[in-house]
């Protein structure tokens, strides 16, 4: 079962900043689940479309401009990342899974990927793009068929993973709160990987064990070993 540090290390350290990732990569993870938001041009790694939660700011993170964002604290001194930066440390050392929350531009996405797998050694097998939005990932498929997908959902849906073949997806990401051995079996008959977010109990990680799901998110990535290659 492949491990995904999610949001970084973020059970003991600032969620999504690259304190949160380092700490994750020291921790040897599968991958890193880390989520985007565009402003101005910029893709930004961070949860909440508000500030106040994780940050020193307030109000919508759509409402600032640069120089706001950049001067905040997300924790322990840490900046909110640019994705750019989050590439960079992550390249070439684990799965990067983008969850894309604030996202209308996709061209964006795009050059941002272009570019690290350009000039780092990002590899195309190492990322990973996921949404909740599904017309998001359909277009991608539409336009860069070449990138992983995974197809993000709450719920057990009336027709299982179907949702996921529709989008051409490699993986569903499953709620841990909402996932039983029908939707498991389904995804697996149609070929997709089965991630769950968010396990942290060691009882929860024992159960999706028995459902022989692909792999967990965890804000506590230590606390189960990965035994599983991608
Ligand atoms: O990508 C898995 C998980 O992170 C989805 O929910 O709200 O924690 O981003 P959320
Ligand atoms: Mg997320």
């Amino acid at each position: 079962m492949l491990i995904f540090a999610h949001r970084g290390a973020s059970g003991t350290e600032p969620e999504n900043t690259l304190r949160a990732i380092q700490v994750a990569l020291d921790m040897d993870v599968a991958g890193i689940e880390i989520d985007i938001h565009e402003v101005d041009n910029i893709l930004y790694v961070i949860h909440d479309r508000w500030l106040h939660r994780t940050t020193s700011g307030t109000g919508k993170i759509t409402q600032h401009n640069t120089k706001y964002l950049q001067d905040l604290d997300a924790g322990l001194g840490e900046k909110i990342p640019t994705l750019d930066e989050v590439l960079l440390l992550v390249a070439g050392k684990c799965i990067i899974n983008i969850e894309l929350k604030g996202i209308s531009n996709i061209e964006l996405l795009f050059s941002y990927l272009d570019s690290a797998l350009e000039n780092s050694p990002l590899i195309l097998d190492n990322i990973l793009l996921s949404s909740f939005n599904h017309h998001l990932l359909y277009h991608i498929n539409q336009q860069r068929p070449e990138f992983a997908l995974g197809a993000l959902t709450s719920c057990i849906p009336l027709e299982y993973a179907k949702f996921a073949t529709q989008l051409n997806a490699y993986s569903i990401h499953a709620s841990v709160n909402f996932i039983d051995q029908a939707l498991v079996d389904d995804a697996h008959k149609r070929g997709l990987k089965v991630f769950v977010y968010t396990v942290d109990e060691l009882d929860d990680i024992k159960e999706m064990q028995a459902l022989g799901v692909d792999g967990i998110f965890s804000n506590f990535p230590t606390r189960i070993k990965d035994v599983t290659p991608f």
